[in-house]
């Protein structure tokens, strides 16, 4: 524990004349007789900066759990503490969402007062969010072609290079997946764990046929074949599952990003939460997945304001405005592979009973 070593006053300590001294609305400074300061100017600036600040803040937690993940294996007690800074992350994203009911008390009329004062500045230039989207696992590759042109294009020399080079250190998706891989559950001794939940699936999918059999008198043949026609489409879902070529595949055309085996090791704790050891690890996910959705919410209610602000507008910084953001909300996923294994999850009923042994085995560090 640190100990005080000298009087320090509140002022100081929070750097307040600096930080209360930085906001400096456009409309003051060009304000002449026809066009006075905009009121609304202090509350565009105000909500921004408070932004900015705690995007500093969750790239500060970001960068230990980074770095958590960065070892060669990580302690159940450290992992503990990447769950508590996630949660903590969750927390704040939740007042990043928040905080557009107070900037929506601005009116797009008052907005119009000062907007074109602001070209070609925007929220594109948002370095810190840059960083966050880098560091959870969204590169500029995965992002389509033009949106990649607008991410690029409108940053300064040494943002953009300071982005691109963020770009080859280790995202938390990347760390994710090693950290999965190195989970050892796939084959356990003399129990092959992924044949005996394959004989639970077809058990399972046996039983939907003959459901659709029982339940079809009252069907017109087209309808039954339909249903047929479904429960196949579900069958070779799971087959893709077990199937390598099929997975590569899906990575190669962006439509899964972890590999196999960590998508079989993440499936394995969703499917054995009820396990104490597994507890932890169920935490990392879930926490992920909230946090992904989480991103996704901002990112509607960001395009919403926009289109509330802007109707059809185009954006200060350029883009197509509410189009190019709804677009960004719905292709920029980091952990979207977490939510796809839902459709691999089974009824606990059906779940392989896992031999003591093998219950034993789970009791180890990754
Ligand atoms: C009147 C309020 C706002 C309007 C009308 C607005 C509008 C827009 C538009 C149209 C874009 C697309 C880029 C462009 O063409 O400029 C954009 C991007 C962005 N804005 Fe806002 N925005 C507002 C407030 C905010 C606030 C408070 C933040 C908080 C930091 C923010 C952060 C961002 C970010 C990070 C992007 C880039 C998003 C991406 O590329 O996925 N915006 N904004």
């Amino acid at each position: 524990m640190h100990k005080n070593k000298g009087a320090i006053y509140y002022g100081d300590y929070l750097q307040l004349p600096k930080l209360l001294d930085s906001q400096l609305p456009l409309s003051r400074k060009y304000a002449d007789e026809t066009n006075g300061e905009c009121h609304d100017e202090m509350l565009f600036i105000v909500v921004h900066q408070v932004y900015e600040l705690w995007f500093k803040q969750i790239l500060h937690d970001l960068n230990a759990i980074l770095k958590t993940f960065q070892q060669d294996y990580v302690p159940e007690s450290q992992l503990s503490s990447v769950v508590q800074k996630l949660e903590r992350i969750k927390k704040v994203q939740a007042l990043l969402i928040g905080q557009f009911d107070v900037l929506e008390t601005m009116t797009p009329m008052d907005f119009l007062e000062f907007r074109d004062l602001l070209i070609p500045a925007s929220g594109f230039q948002s370095v810190q969010f840059r960083e966050i989207e880098i560091k959870l696992g969204l590169n500029t590759g995965d992002r389509q072609h033009v949106d990649r042109e607008f991410f690029l294009g409108r940053l300064s020399e040494s943002d953009r290079n300071k982005l691109t080079s963020l770009e080859s250190s280790p995202s938390l998706l990347k760390l994710l997946e090693v950290w999965l891989e190195r989970v050892p559950f796939t084959n356990m001794r003399n129990f092959n764990f992924w044949a005996e939940y394959q004989k639970s699936i077809d058990g399972i999918l046996h039983d939907d046929h003959e459901t659709i059999l029982k339940n079809s008198a009252h069907l017109s043949e087209t309808q039954k074949n339909i249903q047929l026609e479904n429960l196949e489409i579900t069958k070779s879902t799971f087959r893709s599952l077990f199937d390598e070529k099929a997975h590569e595949e899906l990575i190669n055309s962006k439509q899964r990003k972890l590999s196999q085996k960590a998508i079989l090791n993440a499936l394995f704790i969703l499917l054995y939460r009820d396990e104490s050891i597994l507890a932890l690890p169920f935490q990392v996910l879930t926490a992920m997945m909230d946090i992904d959705e989480n991103f996704t919410t901002w990112r509607y209610r960001h395009a919403l304001l926009a289109q509330r602000m802007l109707g059809t507008k185009i954006g200060t910084g350029g883009s197509s405005g509410h189009q190019y953001l709804k677009r960004a909300a719905d292709n920029n996923r980091v952990f979207i592979d977490l939510f796809n294994l839902s459709t691999f999850l089974i009824p606990r009923s059906r779940l392989p009973v896992l031999p003591k042994d093998v219950k034993e085995q789970l009791n180890f560090n990754v």
